[in-house]
């Protein structure tokens, strides 16, 4: 695909804020405007836009609609592994959770299957939109991750808050944003389950992408999809600072990797709320 055609789809879906996709008003709009029917077909068609969500370009010898639906099926393979192989030993039927960065809700709707009560929040009111279309649950309420979204959970109601594929892409101070979110929502004693890619050859860290002062670096950095390495010491310090403690770092099993960036350099840390 031209590198203009990317440029014209990143224009008209991005939101306003930096890291935003599918993030602008008219995603949910329109597909709220369709009839039933059709809801599903189109809500993959707008994830098939964005760089985020694991749905590639190539129909080869299927139609379009057809690929859509094999990206689907292994969006939810995938996230059905992932929490069966991490999150199987934390999650309780008893118990009400958070996915921070939801996306399209493969994850969160696997999630749910397990659990008493899930909320699923993300900044993209696209991406939510499309989630509430193609993955709903009965038990599973999507939010926005802002302050009237978050306000639906009440504070403190949260057993375990988890995310996945979403804290590499943040800055330092989204970051922290996402630490304060989640230690006002997470009772004392629940667990917080990060995904993490701690730094290595390959990531930048977030000071080499802004010491990147040319007009594509620049670009890169807000409108892109990349990736930070953080040291162990700087997640520890980070996710301590927000109320939690007993943090725990392990490496990613491969079979896991494999299904998220699939470096060596990615990790799960774990922590529980003082
Ligand atoms: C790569 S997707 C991962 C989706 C999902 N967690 C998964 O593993 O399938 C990253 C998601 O994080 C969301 N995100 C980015 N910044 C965020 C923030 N500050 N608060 C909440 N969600 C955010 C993006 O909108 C995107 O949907």
């Amino acid at each position: 695909m031209s590198n203009s055609f990317k440029g014209l789809k990143y224009a008209l879906t991005l939101g306003s804020d930096p890291q935003n996709f599918l993030g602008k008003w008219w995603i949910p709009a329109v597909l709220k405007k369709l009839p039933k029917a059709k809801r599903r077909k189109w809500a993959l068609r707008v994830l098939s836009l964005s760089p985020h969500y694991f749905f590639g370009d190539d129909p080869g010898e299927k139609t379009l609609d057809e690929n859509l639906e094999v990206r689907y099926q292994d969006g939810l393979r995938s996230r059905k592994k992932i929490c069966g192989l991490v999150l199987s030993d934390v999650l309780k039927e008893t118990d009400v959770v958070l996915d921070y960065g939801c996306g399209p809700g493969f994850l969160a709707v696997n999630a749910a299957a397990r659990v008493k009560q899930l909320y699923a929040c993300d900044i993209s009111v696209g991406a939510l939109a499309c989630a509430e279309i193609i993955n709903p649950a009965p038990n599973l309420t999507y939010v926005r991750a802002d302050e009237n979204g978050m306000a639906a959970i009440p504070d403190a109601s949260i057993d375990v808050a988890y995310s996945f594929a979403v804290i590499q892409h943040l800055t330092d101070e989204t970051f922290e944003h996402v630490l304060a979110n989640c230690g006002r929502k997470v009772r004392p004693g629940g667990k917080l389950v990060l995904h993490i890619q701690l730094s290595d050859e390959i990531w930048k860290s977030e000071d080499e992408w802004r010491s990147d002062t040319s007009v594509k670096g620049k670009l890169k950095f807000r409108y892109g999809l990349h990736c930070f390495g953080r040291t162990a010491e700087h997640h520890r310090e980070l996710v301590e600072k927000y109320g939690f403690t007993d943090i725990r770092i392990e490496p990613l099993a491969a079979e896991v990797a494999a299904e998220l960036n699939g470096t060596k350099a990615e990790a799960i840390l774990f922590a529980t709320r003082a």
